[in-house]
């Protein structure tokens, strides 16, 4: 009994990194949301970062047959995956890429969390062009780096300006997510030259996350590659998660520079090891079928179905998303406290968005539209009703 009571007031120490570290927002509120809907309620959920639907038919099956497979490989992939990798990304890219320059991961996460490791001293600078994508900040600081937070333009694109003033002698990297999560945009050519230009000859990594390059509905997309970027200079993050439909087998990559692929492969030997074999198998299933995500032309409908609804909502602004499955709603118009809107929005209205809090952007909340006809229209008109107050 005593040594019970003992262990009920021990209180584990965690370490001082660990301080201001919390769970992701996105998926703790889709977790939470999924709760609410496994007890009974309705919930027009539009929080996800992940397409509907199950894992692409032609990946099971190619999969299933590999499934005997139950050896390490390579620490960076099996042989022939970073010879896929790296003969996709030289015909994208237009650059040339080799196989030493690809390091397969388990998911982009780890793929930026190497990343960051591999690159970040402390106290070294990354500037983040905000709203963000909720895990850059923590990643970067549990690397020992310092967050450098600029603001897009209204109309969501890099503000090179802004990037220029916030360069230091520390500034060791910037972000560049195209398109962009959360607001969807593709940033115009023009910004990203400016930026190349800005950049060059000066010490500084372009982290260009790349992981929405497939799910592109409009035509100014460039690859990064051919804005003016050196090679040399980048270090591309990719996967397979968001283009086809595979967040929960988690398989990612990175590519660069042969000395920091090594230096991640290093630090992965240590960490996780390898990816999964079957989830390498589907990258590879998936690159050999040319890479094609199915999805985006039922993507582009709904991304279409949304902006109506939207538009006819009063109050209610946002920019035309040019990639990836996301509207950022800006609610300035509507309230002073998005988080508080978006609850109430969840408790009341049944409609569960991303306040624009977990993304550095509050005021505004993101919509996922990777959902099918009748929820996004069910809740555009909960939204409405919510904006209006018609109830
Ligand atoms: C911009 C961005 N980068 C990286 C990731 C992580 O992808 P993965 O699920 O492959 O780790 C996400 C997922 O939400 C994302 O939106």
């Amino acid at each position: 009994m005593r040594i019970l009571a003992t262990i009920k007031v021990m209180k584990p120490v965690l370490a001082k990194r660990l301080e201001s570290l919390e769970e992701s927002a996105t998926l703790a509120l889709n977790a939470r949301v999924k709760q609410m809907v496994a007890a009974g309620e309705t919930i027009y959920n539009l929080t996800a970062g992940e397409l509907d639907g199950d894992t692409p038919a032609y990946i099971q099956q190619a999969v299933a047959k590999t499934l005997h497979l139950n050896k390490y490989t390579p620490v960076p992939g099996m042989p022939a995956l970073r010879e896929a990798i790296a003969r996709h990304a030289s015909d994208f890219y237009d650059v040339p890429f080799s196989p030493a320059q690809a390091v397969v991961t388990a998911g982009a996460k780890p793929a930026l969390g190497a990343a960051f490791l591999a690159l970040l001293n402390p106290g070294d600078e990354v500037i983040v062009p905000t709203p963000a994508w909720v895990s850059y900040n923590h990643l970067i600081e549990l690397a020992g780096g310092r967050v450098v937070e600029v603001p897009l333009t209204d109309r969501w694109d890099l503000d090179v300006r802004a990037i220029a003033k916030a360069i230091t002698p520390r500034t060791r990297a910037i972000i560049v997510n195209s398109p962009h999560n959360p607001t969807g945009a593709v940033f115009t050519s023009a910004s990203q030259r400016e930026l190349a230009k800005l950049l060059t000859g000066r010490p500084i990594t372009v982290i260009a996350d790349d992981i929405y390059n497939k799910l592109v509905f409009t035509r100014s997309f460039q690859p990064i590659t051919k804005l003016g970027f050196k090679p040399d200079q980048l270090v591309i993050i990719n996967g397979w998660s968001k283009s086809q439909a595979l967040t929960g087998w988690r398989i990612g990559y990175v590519l660069a520079h042969p000395d920091v692929a090594a230096a991640i492969t290093a630090l992965l030997s240590h960490f996780t090891g390898n990816a999964a074999v079957p989830s390498q198998q589907a990258a590879l299933t998936a690159l050999a079928a040319g890479d094609v995500p199915g999805k985006l032309e039922t993507l582009r409908h709904r991304r279409d179905l949304v902006a109506q609804g939207l538009k006819r909502i009063p109050k209610l602004n946002f920019v035309t998303p040019g990639g990836a499955f996301y509207f950022m709603i800006d609610l300035r118009t509507v309230t002073s406290d998005s988080a508080a809107w978006c609850e109430q929005l969840l408790t009341k209205y049944h409609v569960a968005l991303v306040p624009g809090e977990a993304f550095s952007a509050p005021g505004f909340a993101r919509l996922s539209f990777a959902a099918d006809d009748a929820t996004l229209q069910s809740a555009i008109s909960a939204i409405a009703q919510a904006v209006t107050k018609k109830d």
